[in-house]
């Protein structure tokens, strides 16, 4: 791990572009012996996180200050700027490759996905445009074409590849923003919205906060929006939903991010539908649930919308970033996407910038391709039931010793109270601590408790067992 840097072309970063001029390796050679070195030292560091502390030792935190200073005047060595990132950043990582990491929702990535992500760096792709990335934007395509029949979405539903699930919820509310006040002749993209016909934005009472924040980013409010009350799990009671017209953006939530729980779909979008109301899903995790025949009842009547946010880095595991948007009629987020410019070259190809926020992005279509790619039907499917069936077992061992699950574990959420909040907060610090896992708190309709997602595909049954009795130990006065 501590290999002094290699040789390399002095004035290489600085656009020496052959052979150097007087003796040592050419920029190609010196370049690949650099990524060979970076290559060994993410295996070592992939090979290790299972045998590490879950979470980054305090020494490991207080060193990360040796990659702090001011920019030095002149260049550094790309070997010794890897070996500094090596050797103070990977131990200040949180292991979440390991299998243990059961924190927020959070998936690995899967091999097949990282590979891509390597490869998608070394190709540098601009992914905004087809003319300026043939494969990047057709991967996308195709990508998200994927998404869409796991879902079971129709025919026609179009999408945006994203950062994740806050920008996908951000992208379909504004295809959402402008088809509603469209019917109204109102072009919101040209006028803003000052003097534009009242939107109503109805959401459960748990909705998740990155759709409030895109509901803000998009001029609608934050506090605007009209909540309607949960139920013990969390999901949206379909007797109390309010009048909905065709002014309204109704949003369901696919997966809640505590209880994993799913708004009763089929009861709301006929509601919905009738009134002529447009139906926003959030299913950053839950909506992958479609993917297996056992688990696909959850996402019944979700079909029925027309958008959709999901995630790519959550239960799939294709890695940071990810995340897709879908919009039944793809026309709505284009006229909020589009963007021209003399300068932009535009074909008959699908153009990632005409339904995406950003023009310049990264290819991460490209990542999620080959994660989908390498899962197949069955590899998703697999990936939601071992996961859940996983929190089962968690919930089960956690009951049999006397601790209070508050959740219906319906997929890979599984909450428990130690006790009093002290007490759970406690026995939470004590398992991060001693790192054979990581779990994080909330608190559930007013119960403080520590929350295990299983979203990785690595964790296994022995995983399982070790992160157990951890807990279980965690928890002994
Ligand atoms: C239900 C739900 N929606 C949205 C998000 C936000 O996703 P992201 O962090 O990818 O933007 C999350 C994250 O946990 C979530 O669980």
């Amino acid at each position: 791990m501590t290999e002094p840097p290699i040789s390399h072309p002095a004035h290489s970063p600085l656009g020496n572009s052959g052979r150097s001029s007087v003796s040592g390796p050419s920029v190609n050679e010196a370049r690949s012996a650099l990524l060979k070195r970076a290559a060994r030292d993410a295996m070592d560091y992939l090979e290790g996180a299972g045998a590490r502390s879950v979470a980054p030792s305090a020494e490991a935190i207080r060193n990360l200050s040796a990659l702090r200073g001011p920019l030095p005047p002149g260049p550094t060595n790309p070997e010794a700027v890897l070996h500094l990132l090596n050797e103070y950043g990977s131990p200040a990582t949180m292991a979440k490759t390991g299998g243990r990491y059961f924190g927020f929702v959070t998936g690995d990535c899967l091999p097949a996905a990282l590979a891509a992500a390597w490869l998608v760096s070394a190709w540098d792709q601009n992914a905004a445009h087809h003319a300026q990335s043939p494969v990047a934007t057709q991967l996308e395509e195709t990508a998200i074409d994927w998404v869409r029949d796991i879902f079971g979405l129709p025919i026609g539903t179009g999408g945006a590849v994203t950062t994740g699930a806050t920008m996908a919820n951000f992208s379909a509310l504004a295809a959402a923003r402008h088809a509603l006040l469209q019917r109204s002749g109102w072009d919101v993209e040209a006028e803003g919205l000052f003097g534009a016909p009242p939107i109503t934005v109805v959401v459960g009472e748990e909705v998740h906060q990155s759709v409030i924040k895109a509901l803000g980013l998009l001029g609608l409010g934050r506090n605007r929006v009209v909540r309607v009350p949960v139920d013990g799990q969390g999901r949206m009671r379909a007797d109390a939903l309010p009048h909905l017209d065709s002014q309204t953006i109704l949003c369901l939530q696919a997966g809640n991010v505590n209880t994993g729980a799913f708004d009763p779909a089929a009861a709301l979008c006929s509601a919905a539908r009738a009134a002529g109301a447009w139906i926003h899903v959030d299913g950053a995790f839950g909506l992958w649930a479609a993917a297996s025949p056992e688990y696909r009842k959850h996402t019944k009547g979700f079909e029925l919308a027309d958008s959709w946010a999901t995630d790519g880095h959550k239960w799939p595991n294709i890695g940071y970033d990810c995340g897709i948007a879908l919009v039944r009629e793809p026309a709505a987020l284009r006229a909020a996407m589009s963007i021209k410019a003399a300068y932009l070259v535009h074909t008959e190809d699908r153009d990632p910038s005409n339904y995406n926020p950003e023009l310049s992005r990264r290819a991460r279509g490209v990542e999620l391709w080959a994660g989908l790619r390498s899962l197949g039907r069955q590899g998703m499917a697999s990936i939601v039931e071992r996961t859940s069936a996983h929190a089962r077992s968690f919930a089960a061992g956690l009951k049999a010793a006397g601790y209070d699950v508050l959740n219906e574990v319906v997929i890979n959420q599984v909450l428990v109270s130690f006790g009093t909040p002290e007490k759970t907060h406690r026995t939470i610090a004590r398992l991060q601590a001693e790192g054979t896992c990581w779990c994080g708190s909330t608190v559930w309709q007013g119960h403080t408790a520590m929350r295990i997602s299983v979203s990785s595909w690595a964790t296994t049954k022995d995983d399982v067992n070790r992160s157990l009795a951890a807990m279980l130990k965690a928890a002994e006065e």
